[in-house]
């Protein structure tokens, strides 16, 4: 089994990746690793000045296309400026949602052709793509409900019709089904605790021991 250093969280809206990865940073940390926690969109400061363009606004601000664009550069800012100077210290990144997300928001869901997303995905991300993703899963009316009471002003997505967010779930159990070496499906609908668990439990057998992390000698 591969060895997890670069971990991606996924899924629909509301389905408290956010928090997830806080809880895995926390014991993470516990045990001595070395971790970066980091987001997208955003995650470095040209990255989350793009978020605020995204994620603000009317839902048809920007068209899937438009999307793709701003989010493969934010992306692209993100890998050069954090993730791969974070890999190259030797420490596990967990990121919240990643390029999973562009193939199942804007492709799935938006109705943009898979074939450009992944031959835009293969420019940015180079060598670097997550080791392991955990995909959390739940009906798409249970996290809207869950987003809706949180509240905030980036709700642009969240405020898309709930056949959008059908196709959007629908698209992330199809790339988990597709790439079952990377992916692990998590079912978001239990306790907070028992999310947390499952996590863990898919997490763990793939971790090195804490301080036999490589350090590469350059960024990949
Ligand atoms: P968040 O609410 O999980 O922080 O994500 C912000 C919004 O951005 C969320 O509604 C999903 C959307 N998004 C995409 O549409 N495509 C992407 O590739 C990413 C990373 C996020």
């Amino acid at each position: 089994m591969a060895r997890a250093r670069f971990i991606t969280f996924e899924g629909g809206e509301g389905v408290g990746k956010s928090t997830q990865v806080r809880r895995v940073a926390q014991r993470l940390r516990a045990l001595g690793y070395g971790v970066t926690t980091t987001r997208e969109p955003g995650g470095s400061p040209g990255a989350e000045a793009l978020r605020a363009l995204l994620v603000t606004g009317d839902t048809e601000r920007w068209s899937p296309l438009a999307e793709t664009l701003i989010l493969n550069a934010a992306r692209e800012d993100h890998l050069a400026r954090t993730i791969r100077p974070a890999l190259a210290r030797g420490e596990i990144v967990l990121c919240d949602r990643f390029a999973d997300s562009t193939r199942a928001y804007q492709g799935a869901a938006g109705g943009l052709a898979a074939e450009f997303i992944l031959r835009l995905e293969d420019q940015v991300l180079g060598e670097t793509r997550p080791d392991l993703t955990l995909v959390l899963d739940a009906p798409p009316q249970l996290g809207l409900g869950r987003a809706g009471a949180r509240g905030g002003a980036e709700a642009r997505f969240e405020a898309k019709a709930l056949a959008f967010h059908e196709r959007l779930r629908e698209g992330f159990l199809k790339i988990a089904a597709a790439e079952p070496k990377r992916c692990v499906v998590i079912s978001a609908s239990l306790s907070e605790d028992a999310v947390f668990e499952a996590i863990w439990a898919a997490l763990a057998p793939r971790l090195e021991a804490a301080g036999d992390a490589p350090i590469a000698s350059e960024p990949h």
